[in-house]
């Protein structure tokens, strides 16, 4: 799960795949595109609206996206259109990029519509961010089990 910061839509991401999956078959992580923000704990308000689906998600660490990720990992989900021509750039190969996809294409396929960065915001919108992550998660999980 790839966002900007990795302190705000992709923990949350991360946090909520985690609950959807078995953590002895899928290893699921977060990490920006940016620098600015890593061994951070993810940002406050993406901590409450977790704890309030019941999801604990205090423990994850920012970290910055590498070419390392195209090799660890078979799925990339971008959250914006920004995270994922970011992520392309950085690809080494074919294969590398045909595991690089929109987050929300997940739902509304082919409109490559992306998460809206809350940052700025306030706690309506990690409200609604965590809901598109929870529907989005919910297809990401019943097309790997
Ligand atoms: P995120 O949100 O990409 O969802 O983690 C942001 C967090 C921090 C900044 C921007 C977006 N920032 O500019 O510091």
């Amino acid at each position: 799960m790839v966002c900007l910061g990795n302190i705000c839509r992709s923990p949350l991401a991360e946090g909520i795949l985690k609950s959807k999956l078995p953590q002895d078959k899928f290893i699921i992580d977060s990490a920006g595109t940016a620098a600015y923000h890593i061994g951070s704990k993810p940002d406050i308000r993406s901590i409450a609206v977790a704890k309030k689906y019941g999801i604990d998600i205090t423990n994850l660490r920012g970290r910055q996206f590498t070419r390392q990720d195209f090799t660890d990992f078979d799925l990339i989900y971008a959250m914006d259109e920004s995270n994922y021509h970011h992520i392309l750039k950085m690809s080494e190969s074919e294969e590398d990029k045909s595991k690089v996809k929109l987050i929300l294409n997940e739902i509304t396929p082919g409109e490559n519509l992306s998460v809206p960065d809350p940052y700025y915001g306030g706690d309506q919108g990690f409200e609604n961010v965590y809901q598109m992550l929870d529907e989005a998660s919910e297809k990401i999980k019943n097309n790997l089990i």
